[in-house]
């Protein structure tokens, strides 16, 4: 019955993204219980190696374990998958991890930790964004909820598109060549192994399975992204960044889950300071995430475990909002890069310029509007820079950085 409000051609791709602890994992298999119940092919996916699925879902070990990696039904509907990087080796990394352990088995590693090495950072996340592709050109599933890695780790798989794209571009036809040509010249003067064909060809065929991927990511009718955080002073510090990178990758989030709020009938003057510290938070959170909506969750009285448990956690999250619903549709704001500094777009529809106050602190710009604030956090090259301008256009603010080391003009 939801199908037809969605429209059947399109798969709807949900990450949920935070620090270690903040309630992931629970999030996105609360969420993929709700979907499946909507009878809608659900699976959930996790790329942290301390895969928690099966625990979470209290399920016996061994039932993924044998599944070599690959999708479990758990439920009508639900299938969980937890990706073994060993298995996607065999699967996908044949010839590329056979040349990188050769490699480092001439620098002189032994055979069992020159095979370990040679599993490069970034092949779970490769691996996961094939399985992605795969699924969404095939339409193995309806929903595809990704439990990522902690922060740092999942933002480098979303940066791998791109990156993969500048290296094919840029870099892999010359090294071709290259190692074409002097592979003759090299074995007489060299026993380090330049590459042979396979491995290219291995890198090309990855290259070509994952061609679109990046769009699918960035589709916010697709994909959209919900950061999991808790009323946390360090952990909400670590989302804003994380915050950040989303939105310089273009990604849409569409929610903010604040998950271990304190329930009200806690009334225990121990968790005093605690009560206030969080409803500071979440007062903080607003003003950091605004326009995406934030969603707060009580901590519950014991772990959320198991299908009952994660169903009443999803109903929390919810309410009676379907999950797959688009919560935010605005996206926060974006920066260009220019001349010689750096532009921030964003929109503030009903303003008046006279209202709008604008406060550097070194990495982040606090724009006041009235009893208002809203708190943005700089990318690393745009905090140096001392010049800020400020301009109303229509409904958007656009704010310009000029100056600094980093801000001087090229003669
Ligand atoms: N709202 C909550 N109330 C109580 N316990 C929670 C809540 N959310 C998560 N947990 C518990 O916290 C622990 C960590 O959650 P998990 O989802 O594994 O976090 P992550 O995947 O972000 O590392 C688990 O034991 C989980 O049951
Ligand atoms: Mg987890």
């Amino acid at each position: 019955m939801y199908g037809a409000l969605f429209g059947s051609a399109v798969v709807r791709i949900i990450l949920f993204a935070g620090k270690g602890g903040v309630g992931k994992t629970s999030v996105a298999a609360a969420t993929g219980i709700k979907t499946a119940q909507m009878d809608y092919r659900t699976v959930v996916m996790s790329l942290d190696v301390a895969h928690s699925l099966a625990d979470i879902f209290d399920l016996d070990r061994d039932l993924l374990d044998q599944n070599k990696g690959q999708p479990v039904e758990i439920d009508s509907n639900l299938w969980i998958q937890e990706l073994d990087i060993q298995e996607e080796i065999q699967r996908y990394w044949g010839d590329i991890h056979a040349y990188l352990a050769s490699l480092f088995n001439t620098a002189g590693l032994d055979d069992v930790l020159a095979e370990e090495l040679a599993v490069l950072p970034g092949m779970e996340e490769i691996s996961l964004l094939l399985y992605i592709n795969k699924y969404v050109r095939n339409r193995e599933f309806d929903v595809i909820l990704l439990d990522c890695a902690p922060t740092g780790e999942s933002l480098r798989f979303i940066s791998i598109p791109t990156t993969l794209e500048w290296y094919m571009k840029k870099i892999f036809k010359v090294e071709r060549k290259f190692a074409k040509y002097l592979r003759p010249v090299a074995k007489r003067i060299t026993d380090v192994p330049l590459p042979g064909d396979d491995y290219f060809q291995a890198i090309e065929d990855l290259f070509n399975k994952l061609k679109g991927v990046d769009k699918i990511l960035v589709d916010p009718a697709t994909t959209t992204v919900r950061l999991v955080t808790n009323p946390e002073k360090v952990v909400l510090n670590e989302t804003r960044r994380a915050f950040m990178y989303f939105c310089l990758y273009k990604m849409s989030i569409d929610a903010i889950i604040m998950n271990r709020m304190l329930p009200d009938n806690v009334e225990d003057t121990y968790f005093k300071c605690w009560r206030e510290g969080q409803q500071h938070h979440l007062e903080k959170a607003a003003e950091y995430f605004n326009p995406v909506p934030i969603f707060p969750v009580n901590l519950f009285g014991g772990e959320v475990i198991g299908y009952h448990y994660l169903e009443e956690l999803a109903n929390k999250i919810y309410g009676v909002k379907n999950p797959l619903e688009r919560f935010s549709k605005e996206e926060p704001y974006h920066f260009i890069k220019e001349n010689n500094g750096y532009h921030l777009k964003l929109k503030l529809p009903f303003v008046l310029k006279k209202d709008i106050e604008l406060n550097k602190r070194y990495d982040e710009l606090v724009i006041r509007i009235g009893g208002f604030k809203r708190h943005i956090l700089l990318p690393r090259q745009v905090a140096p820079l001392q010049s800020v301008k400020a301009k109303l256009e229509e409904e958007y603010l656009n704010v310009f950085f000029k100056g600094g080391d980093h801000g001087r003009e090229k003669g």
